[in-house]
Protein backbone atom coordinates (compact mmCIF):
# COMPACT_ATOMS: atom_id res chain seq x y z
CA UNK A 1 0.00 0.00 0.00
CA UNK A 2 1.21 3.34 -1.11
CA UNK A 3 0.04 5.10 2.28
CA UNK A 4 -0.69 3.98 5.64
CA UNK A 5 -4.41 4.59 6.43
CA UNK A 6 -5.06 7.17 8.60
CA UNK A 7 -7.24 5.96 12.46
CA UNK A 8 -8.91 8.05 14.76
CA UNK A 9 -9.65 6.63 17.95
CA UNK A 10 -12.64 7.14 20.09
CA UNK A 11 -12.10 6.27 23.93
CA UNK A 12 -13.55 7.33 27.12
CA UNK A 13 -11.56 5.79 29.83
CA UNK A 14 -7.88 4.08 30.77
CA UNK A 15 -7.62 3.59 26.89
CA UNK A 16 -5.64 -0.06 27.00
CA UNK A 17 -7.17 -0.75 23.79
CA UNK A 18 -6.03 2.89 22.09
CA UNK A 19 -2.52 1.78 23.99
CA UNK A 20 -2.58 -1.62 21.92
CA UNK A 21 -3.41 -0.55 18.55
CA UNK A 22 -0.98 2.49 18.79
CA UNK A 23 2.36 0.00 20.07
CA UNK A 24 1.02 -2.79 16.94
CA UNK A 25 0.91 0.73 14.32
CA UNK A 26 4.90 0.79 15.20
CA UNK A 27 5.94 -2.28 14.63
CA UNK A 28 7.09 -2.55 11.19
CA UNK A 29 4.77 -3.17 7.45
CA UNK A 30 1.91 -1.74 9.74
CA UNK A 31 -0.65 -0.60 7.21
CA UNK A 32 -2.16 1.60 9.65
CA UNK A 33 -0.95 4.68 11.79
CA UNK A 34 -2.78 6.46 14.65
CA UNK A 35 -3.12 10.60 13.88
CA UNK A 36 -5.86 11.65 16.35
CA UNK A 37 -6.72 10.06 19.78
CA UNK A 38 -10.12 11.80 20.99
CA UNK A 39 -12.51 11.41 24.48
CA UNK A 40 -15.78 12.44 25.66
CA UNK A 41 -13.82 12.80 28.89
CA UNK A 42 -10.73 15.58 28.71
CA UNK A 43 -9.58 13.50 32.05
CA UNK A 44 -9.32 10.40 30.61
CA UNK A 45 -6.26 8.12 30.90
CA UNK A 46 -5.99 7.49 27.59
CA UNK A 47 -5.77 10.88 26.24
CA UNK A 48 -2.50 11.59 28.42
CA UNK A 49 -0.82 8.00 27.13
CA UNK A 50 -1.37 9.48 23.82
CA UNK A 51 -0.15 12.49 24.27
CA UNK A 52 2.95 11.43 25.44
CA UNK A 53 3.24 9.62 23.10
CA UNK A 54 3.03 12.22 20.34
CA UNK A 55 -0.22 11.53 18.87
CA UNK A 56 -2.16 14.56 18.48
CA UNK A 57 -5.59 14.45 21.13
CA UNK A 58 -8.94 15.95 21.46
CA UNK A 59 -10.35 15.94 24.75
CA UNK A 60 -13.93 17.34 24.83
CA UNK A 61 -16.83 16.50 27.76
CA UNK A 62 -20.31 15.92 26.18
CA UNK A 63 -22.71 16.92 29.36
CA UNK A 64 -25.14 19.48 28.44
CA UNK A 65 -24.69 19.03 24.90
CA UNK A 66 -26.51 18.37 22.10
CA UNK A 67 -25.86 14.75 20.65
CA UNK A 68 -25.82 16.12 16.95
CA UNK A 69 -23.79 19.44 17.83
CA UNK A 70 -20.99 17.50 19.73
CA UNK A 71 -20.90 14.77 16.82
CA UNK A 72 -20.75 17.34 14.11
CA UNK A 73 -17.69 18.94 16.29
CA UNK A 74 -16.36 15.55 16.64
CA UNK A 75 -16.86 14.73 12.94
CA UNK A 76 -14.80 18.19 11.87
CA UNK A 77 -11.65 17.09 14.35
CA UNK A 78 -11.50 13.75 12.91
CA UNK A 79 -11.73 15.59 9.30
CA UNK A 80 -9.17 18.08 10.14
CA UNK A 81 -7.14 15.06 11.37
CA UNK A 82 -6.98 13.82 7.86
CA UNK A 83 -8.97 10.69 9.44
CA UNK A 84 -9.62 7.88 7.32
CA UNK A 85 -10.86 4.49 9.46
CA UNK A 86 -12.34 5.35 12.98
CA UNK A 87 -11.70 2.65 15.84
CA UNK A 88 -13.89 2.89 18.82
CA UNK A 89 -11.73 1.56 21.90
CA UNK A 90 -13.99 1.72 25.14
CA UNK A 91 -15.75 4.80 24.06
CA UNK A 92 -18.81 5.11 26.07
CA UNK A 93 -21.34 7.33 24.07
CA UNK A 94 -23.66 6.66 21.58
CA UNK A 95 -22.94 8.19 18.49
CA UNK A 96 -26.06 9.88 16.05
CA UNK A 97 -27.02 7.81 13.47
CA UNK A 98 -25.61 11.07 10.78
CA UNK A 99 -22.54 10.23 12.41
CA UNK A 100 -22.32 6.76 12.00
CA UNK A 101 -24.05 6.94 8.74
CA UNK A 102 -20.82 9.23 7.93
CA UNK A 103 -18.74 6.81 8.84
CA UNK A 104 -20.36 3.36 7.61
CA UNK A 105 -17.83 0.72 6.78
CA UNK A 106 -14.96 2.62 8.23
CA UNK A 107 -15.68 2.73 11.92
CA UNK A 108 -14.98 -0.36 14.53
CA UNK A 109 -15.42 -1.15 17.85
CA UNK A 110 -14.41 -3.99 20.17
CA UNK A 111 -16.84 -5.47 22.36
CA UNK A 112 -15.70 -7.91 24.89
CA UNK A 113 -17.84 -10.92 24.05
CA UNK A 114 -18.40 -13.31 21.58
CA UNK A 115 -21.38 -11.71 19.71
CA UNK A 116 -23.77 -11.63 19.10
CA UNK A 117 -24.25 -13.02 22.61
CA UNK A 118 -24.03 -10.10 25.28
CA UNK A 119 -24.57 -7.05 23.63
CA UNK A 120 -24.33 -4.29 25.73
CA UNK A 121 -22.69 -3.74 29.53
CA UNK A 122 -21.70 -6.71 32.15
CA UNK A 123 -20.45 -9.37 29.48
CA UNK A 124 -18.17 -11.58 31.69
CA UNK A 125 -20.95 -11.43 34.65
CA UNK A 126 -23.86 -12.42 31.85
CA UNK A 127 -21.43 -15.00 30.47
CA UNK A 128 -20.33 -16.44 33.91
CA UNK A 129 -24.07 -16.66 34.57
CA UNK A 130 -25.43 -18.66 31.73
CA UNK A 131 -22.42 -21.43 32.94
CA UNK A 132 -20.64 -20.82 29.64
CA UNK A 133 -17.29 -22.41 28.95
CA UNK A 134 -16.05 -19.77 26.88
CA UNK A 135 -15.88 -15.86 26.92
CA UNK A 136 -13.85 -13.28 24.48
CA UNK A 137 -13.92 -10.52 22.54
CA UNK A 138 -15.07 -9.35 18.69
CA UNK A 139 -14.37 -6.42 16.15
CA UNK A 140 -17.25 -5.37 14.49
CA UNK A 141 -18.24 -2.76 11.84
CA UNK A 142 -20.41 -0.07 13.58
CA UNK A 143 -24.07 0.71 12.25
CA UNK A 144 -26.30 2.27 14.11
CA UNK A 145 -27.60 -0.60 16.36
CA UNK A 146 -25.77 -1.45 19.13
CA UNK A 147 -23.45 -3.98 19.24
CA UNK A 148 -25.30 -5.03 16.21
CA UNK A 149 -22.79 -4.47 13.12
CA UNK A 150 -21.11 -7.26 11.00
CA UNK A 151 -18.71 -9.15 13.25
CA UNK A 152 -14.69 -9.21 11.34
CA UNK A 153 -13.03 -10.97 14.02
CA UNK A 154 -12.93 -12.47 16.77
CA UNK A 155 -10.70 -14.48 19.36
CA UNK A 156 -11.96 -17.25 22.47
CA UNK A 157 -10.93 -17.11 26.11
CA UNK A 158 -11.53 -20.15 28.20
CA UNK A 159 -13.93 -19.51 31.26
CA UNK A 160 -12.00 -20.74 34.65
CA UNK A 161 -13.69 -22.85 36.92
CA UNK A 162 -13.14 -20.05 39.79
CA UNK A 163 -13.38 -17.16 37.62
CA UNK A 164 -14.94 -13.92 38.61
CA UNK A 165 -16.16 -10.69 35.93
CA UNK A 166 -13.00 -8.86 37.18
CA UNK A 167 -10.74 -12.31 36.55
CA UNK A 168 -12.50 -13.47 33.14
CA UNK A 169 -12.88 -9.79 32.07
CA UNK A 170 -8.59 -9.31 32.28
CA UNK A 171 -7.87 -12.16 30.49
CA UNK A 172 -10.92 -11.57 27.78
CA UNK A 173 -8.56 -7.57 27.57
CA UNK A 174 -5.46 -9.67 26.88
CA UNK A 175 -7.57 -11.49 23.84
CA UNK A 176 -8.42 -7.53 22.81
CA UNK A 177 -5.08 -6.93 22.51
CA UNK A 178 -4.31 -8.93 20.45
CA UNK A 179 -7.48 -9.38 18.18
CA UNK A 180 -7.88 -6.01 17.71
CA UNK A 181 -4.98 -4.53 16.13
CA UNK A 182 -5.09 -7.60 13.92
CA UNK A 183 -8.63 -7.02 12.44
CA UNK A 184 -7.92 -3.29 11.86
CA UNK A 185 -4.63 -4.18 9.79
CA UNK A 186 -7.12 -6.27 7.84
CA UNK A 187 -10.02 -4.45 7.41
CA UNK A 188 -7.74 -0.86 5.93
CA UNK A 189 -5.94 -3.80 3.83
CA UNK A 190 -8.92 -5.63 2.20
CA UNK A 191 -10.40 -2.93 1.42
CA UNK A 192 -7.45 -0.87 -0.60
CA UNK A 193 -7.23 -4.55 -2.96
CA UNK A 194 -7.85 -3.11 -6.64
CA UNK A 195 -10.33 -5.96 -6.56
CA UNK A 196 -12.26 -4.03 -3.42
CA UNK A 197 -12.24 -1.04 -5.02
CA UNK A 198 -13.27 -1.47 -8.33
CA UNK A 199 -15.86 -3.96 -6.36
CA UNK A 200 -17.67 -0.74 -4.63
CA UNK A 201 -17.13 1.57 -7.61
CA UNK A 202 -19.28 -0.84 -9.55
CA UNK A 203 -21.58 -1.12 -6.76
CA UNK A 204 -22.07 2.72 -6.81
CA UNK A 205 -21.78 3.23 -10.37
CA UNK A 206 -23.88 0.50 -11.68
CA UNK A 207 -26.62 1.72 -9.44
CA UNK A 208 -27.14 4.70 -12.07
CA UNK A 209 -29.93 4.80 -13.91
CA UNK A 210 -29.06 2.88 -17.32
CA UNK A 211 -25.49 2.51 -16.21
CA UNK A 212 -23.57 -0.66 -17.61
CA UNK A 213 -20.34 -1.68 -17.23
CA UNK A 214 -17.96 -2.15 -20.42
CA UNK A 215 -14.08 -2.75 -21.21
CA UNK A 216 -12.47 0.62 -22.54
CA UNK A 217 -8.81 -0.83 -23.81
CA UNK A 218 -8.95 -4.05 -21.13
CA UNK A 219 -9.66 -1.58 -18.50
CA UNK A 220 -13.66 -1.50 -16.42
CA UNK A 221 -15.24 1.73 -17.23
CA UNK A 222 -19.20 2.55 -16.88
CA UNK A 223 -21.38 4.53 -19.65
CA UNK A 224 -24.79 5.37 -19.50
CA UNK A 225 -26.49 2.65 -21.77
CA UNK A 226 -26.76 4.19 -25.26
CA UNK A 227 -24.80 7.17 -24.18
CA UNK A 228 -21.34 8.02 -23.39
CA UNK A 229 -18.58 7.01 -20.55
CA UNK A 230 -18.89 8.64 -17.22
CA UNK A 231 -16.05 6.88 -15.42
CA UNK A 232 -12.92 4.68 -16.07
CA UNK A 233 -11.07 2.64 -13.59
CA UNK A 234 -7.21 2.88 -14.05
CA UNK A 235 -5.12 1.01 -11.85
CA UNK A 236 -1.59 0.92 -12.50
CA UNK A 237 -2.06 2.41 -15.95
CA UNK A 238 1.36 1.90 -17.96
CA UNK A 239 2.93 1.34 -14.69
CA UNK A 240 2.17 4.34 -12.96
CA UNK A 241 1.41 2.76 -9.53
CA UNK A 242 -1.95 4.24 -9.14
CA UNK A 243 -5.20 2.97 -8.47
CA UNK A 244 -8.00 5.81 -9.02
CA UNK A 245 -11.65 6.24 -10.73
CA UNK A 246 -11.51 8.85 -13.61
CA UNK A 247 -14.28 11.27 -14.15
CA UNK A 248 -15.30 13.93 -16.45
CA UNK A 249 -15.18 17.43 -14.82
CA UNK A 250 -16.80 20.50 -16.84
CA UNK A 251 -13.13 21.71 -17.94
CA UNK A 252 -9.70 22.61 -18.00
CA UNK A 253 -10.64 24.95 -15.44
CA UNK A 254 -12.08 22.92 -12.87
CA UNK A 255 -9.75 20.30 -13.66
CA UNK A 256 -6.72 22.51 -12.43
CA UNK A 257 -8.82 24.35 -9.68
CA UNK A 258 -8.98 20.63 -8.03
CA UNK A 259 -5.52 19.44 -8.54
CA UNK A 260 -4.34 22.94 -6.88
CA UNK A 261 -6.53 22.52 -4.11
CA UNK A 262 -6.16 18.78 -3.48
CA UNK A 263 -2.71 17.24 -5.06
CA UNK A 264 -2.83 14.42 -3.22
CA UNK A 265 -6.38 13.47 -4.26
CA UNK A 266 -7.01 14.78 -7.92
CA UNK A 267 -4.35 14.50 -10.97
CA UNK A 268 -4.56 14.63 -14.30
CA UNK A 269 -4.98 11.34 -16.20
CA UNK A 270 -2.73 10.59 -19.27
CA UNK A 271 -4.70 10.62 -22.31
CA UNK A 272 -8.16 11.66 -20.48
CA UNK A 273 -7.07 14.53 -19.12
CA UNK A 274 -6.78 16.97 -21.97
CA UNK A 275 -10.65 16.30 -22.34
CA UNK A 276 -11.34 17.31 -19.06
CA UNK A 277 -10.97 14.07 -17.48
CA UNK A 278 -9.72 13.94 -13.44
CA UNK A 279 -8.28 10.87 -11.68
CA UNK A 280 -9.38 10.29 -8.00
CA UNK A 281 -7.06 8.29 -6.40
CA UNK A 282 -8.49 5.21 -4.59
CA UNK A 283 -5.03 4.33 -3.08
CA UNK A 284 -4.54 6.54 -0.34
CA UNK A 285 -6.09 4.73 2.40
CA UNK A 286 -10.14 5.26 3.22
CA UNK A 287 -12.36 6.49 0.72
CA UNK A 288 -14.49 8.58 1.20
CA UNK A 289 -17.29 6.58 -1.21
CA UNK A 290 -20.02 8.98 -0.39
CA UNK A 291 -17.86 11.75 -2.07
CA UNK A 292 -16.38 9.07 -5.09
CA UNK A 293 -20.50 8.38 -5.33
CA UNK A 294 -20.57 11.97 -5.94
CA UNK A 295 -18.82 12.52 -8.57
CA UNK A 296 -19.76 9.51 -10.52
CA UNK A 297 -23.48 11.41 -10.33
CA UNK A 298 -21.73 14.33 -11.53
CA UNK A 299 -19.97 12.72 -14.48
CA UNK A 300 -22.67 10.58 -15.44
CA UNK A 301 -25.04 13.47 -15.36
CA UNK A 302 -22.90 15.17 -18.33
CA UNK A 303 -22.87 11.76 -19.95
CA UNK A 304 -26.57 10.63 -19.85
CA UNK A 305 -29.02 11.87 -22.69
CA UNK A 306 -30.65 15.37 -21.93
CA UNK A 307 -33.73 13.54 -21.09
CA UNK A 308 -32.81 10.96 -18.44
CA UNK A 309 -30.42 13.27 -16.48
CA UNK A 310 -33.64 15.29 -16.20
CA UNK A 311 -35.28 12.64 -14.07
CA UNK A 312 -32.31 12.71 -11.00
C1 LIG B 1 -12.83 -3.03 26.72
O1 LIG B 1 -13.14 -4.16 27.47
C2 LIG B 1 -13.63 -3.03 25.46
O2 LIG B 1 -13.90 -4.29 24.96
C3 LIG B 1 -14.91 -2.36 25.86
O3 LIG B 1 -14.52 -1.38 26.78
C4 LIG B 1 -13.28 -1.74 27.40
C5 LIG B 1 -12.34 -0.61 27.17
O4 LIG B 1 -11.12 -0.76 27.82
N1 LIG B 1 -15.62 -1.86 24.70
P1 LIG B 1 -9.91 0.17 27.44
O5 LIG B 1 -10.33 1.61 27.68
O6 LIG B 1 -9.56 -0.09 26.02
O7 LIG B 1 -8.79 -0.22 28.38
Amino acid sequence: MAEKARVGVLISGRGSNMTALLYASRQPDCPYEIVLVAANDPDALGLKVAAAEGIATFGLGHKGMKRADYDRILDEQLRGAGVQYIALAGHMRLLSAEFVGKWEGRMVNIHPSLLPLYKGLDTHARALEAGDTVGGCSVHLVTVELDSGPVLGQMEVAVLVDDTAETLAARVLIAEHQLYPRVLAELVTRDATPEALLGKLREIALALPAAEEKLSHGTPAFAVAGGKMFGYFSDDHHGNGITALLVKTSGPEEQAMLIEAEPDFYFRPAYLGPSGWIGLRLDQGGVDWDHVGEWLLKSWRMAAPRKLADVI
